[in-house]
C-alpha cells in the first residue's frame, strides 16, 4: 500500500502550536508536507515556535505576509493552489480560524481534495469577527471535522453538519502536556523579569475587535493600569502598531514586552495570579493550568470555561475588569473538558480510516 500524502497548512502563531502534536502523530503513517503561508513572519511570532517545539521547518514558506484581508487571502489562494497541485495531496489539513485556514480550505475544496479541519465547530456567533467567517466557511467545506469540545459538535449539528464529525478533544491540550516540562527546564522568563509565582497578572490583546478601536484599547489599558498588581503584557505587532498610532501607552504597573515564545508563555501563564486576554487559546490554557481568566471580550467560543466558573467575560470596561480582578476567585472543579491530551492520536486514527 502506498503512503498517502497529507498537506498541513499553517500560517499564524496558534496554528504552529496546534500542528506540532498532529505532525508528530502523522509521521508514523503518512507523508506530511507542511506549508507555512507566511501570514506571521517575525522571528518571535513564527520561527521560535518551530525551534522550541522541535518542529521540522516547513517544506514550503509562501511568504505572504500582512495586508488587508482580501490582499492577504488572495495571495494565499494563488500560492497554495500551485503547491497543492504539485504535492498531489490525498488530504489537506487546516487548523483553527485564521485567513490561512480559509485560504487552505477554499483551495483544497475547489481542487476536489478531501479537507480536514482541526478545531471544527467553534462559534462565537459574532459575524463581525473575521475568525467567525473563516470558521463557518471552513466547516462547510470540510469532509472531516475534528471538534475539540461537546459544544462544538452541537454547533455543527445546528448547522446540519453531522457527517465526518469527530469529537477528538483539543490538540492544544496535547501540546500543553508535551511542552510544559520542557518549558520548565528551558524558560528563564521569571528571572529575566524579576517575577515570583502569584505576584503578577498576565495580559494579552490582539483581536482586531479590540485593537482596531481606540476607545476599546484605551479602556483595556485603563483597566490593566488600575489593577493592584504588576501586569506583564507581551504585545502583538498589531497591538503595538495601533497603540503607537493612537498615542496610547500603559501605566507604570504594566510591563510592556515583546511577544514571547511557547515556553515563556506557558511559564508566564502557569505562575500568574490571573490571565486577562482576548485570545482563545489562552482562555483554555488558563483553565488547563488552573489559573483564573478574565476575558476581554463580550463573548467566547470556549463557553465551557465560563460555565465551569474559571472564566469571566469582562468585555473592555475598565471598572468591570478591575472589579473582577480584585474580587473574583474561582474555586470550582476542573472536569476534563478538552479530552485527555490524546487528540492528535485520534485525528491520526480517523485519517487512517478515511484515507485507507
Ligand atoms: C491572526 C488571526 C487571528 C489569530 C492571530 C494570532 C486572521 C484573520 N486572524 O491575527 O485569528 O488569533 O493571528 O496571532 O487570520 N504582523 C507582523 N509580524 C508578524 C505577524 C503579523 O508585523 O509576524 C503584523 C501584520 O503585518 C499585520 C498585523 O501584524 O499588520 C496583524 O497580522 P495578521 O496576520 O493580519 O493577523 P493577526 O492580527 O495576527
Amino acid at each position: 500500500m502506498s503512503v498517502k500524502t497529507v498537506v498541513s497548512i499553517v500560517g499564524a502563531r496558534p496554528q504552529f502550536i496546534k500542528a506540532a502534536p498532529v505532525s508528530r502523530a502523522l509521521a508514523s503513517s503518512f507523508k506530511e508536507i507542511l506549508v507555512h503561508t507566511g501570514q506571521h513572519y517575525d522571528y518571535g511570532m513564527s520561527e521560535i515556535f518551530f525551534s522550541e517545539m522541535e518542529m521540522r521547518p516547513p517544506d514550503f514558506n509562501l511568504g505572504v505576509g500582512g495586508g488587508t484581508h482580501g490582499e492577504q487571502t488572495g495571495r494565499m489562494l494563488i500560492e497554495l493552489e500551485r503547491v497543492l497541485v504539485q504535492a498531489a495531496a490525498d488530504c489537506v489539513l487546516v487548523y483553527g480560524d485564521t485567513n490561512s485556514t480559509l485560504a487552505g480550505a477554499l483551495v483544497a475544496a475547489k481542487a476536489g481534495i478531501p479537507l480536514a479541519h482541526v478545531e471544527a465547530g467553534l462559534r462565537s456567533y459574532n459575524r463581525a469577527m473575521p475568525e467567525e467567517l473563516n470558521r463557518i466557511v471552513t466547516d462547510r467545506l470540510s469532509s472531516l471535522l475534528f471538534c475539540p469540545t461537546d459544544a462544538a459538535v452541537v454547533n455543527l449539528e445546528k448547522e446540519g453538519i453531522k457527517e465526518g464529525v469527530h469529537r477528538v478533544g483539543d490538540v492544544m491540550y496535547d501540546a500543553l502536556l508535551h511542552n510544559l516540562e520542557r518549558a520548565h527546564k528551558h524558560s528563564k522568563i521569571l528571572d529575566q523579569l524579576g517575577l515570583r509565582k502569584g505576584e503578577y497578572a498576565l495580559a494579552t490583546v490582539h483581536r482586531a475587535g479590540n485593537t482596531d478601536y481606540a476607545d476599546r484599547m484605551r479602556s483595556i489599558l485603563n483597566g490593566l493600569g488600575s489593577l493592584s498588581t504588576r501586569v506583564i503584557f507581551p504585545v502583538h505587532p498589531r497591538t503595538r502598531r495601533m497603540m503607537d498610532e493612537w498615542g496610547l501607552s500603559a501605566d507604570s504597573n504594566v510591563s510592556v514586552i515583546d511577544p514571547v515564545g511557547p515556553f515563556d508563555i506557558l511559564v508566564l501563564q502557569e505562575n500568574a495570579n490571573c490571565i486577562l486576554t482576548d485570545s482563545g487559546g489562552m482562555q483554555k490554557e488558563a483553565y488547563l493550568l488552573g489559573v483564573r481568566c478574565i476575558t476581554l471580550r463580550e463573548e467566547t467560543e470556549w463557553v465551557e470555561t465560563v460555565s465551569t466558573g474559571w472564566n469571566r467575560l469582562a468585555g473592555v470596561d475598565a471598572e468591570t475588569i478591575c472589579q473582577l480582578y480584585e474580587t473574583w476567585h474561582p474555586q470550582g472543579e476542573q472536569p476534563p473538558l478538552y479530552g485527555e491530551g490524546r487528540a492528535a492520536g485520534q485525528i491520526l486514527a480517523a485519517l487512517l480510516e478515511e484515507l485507507k
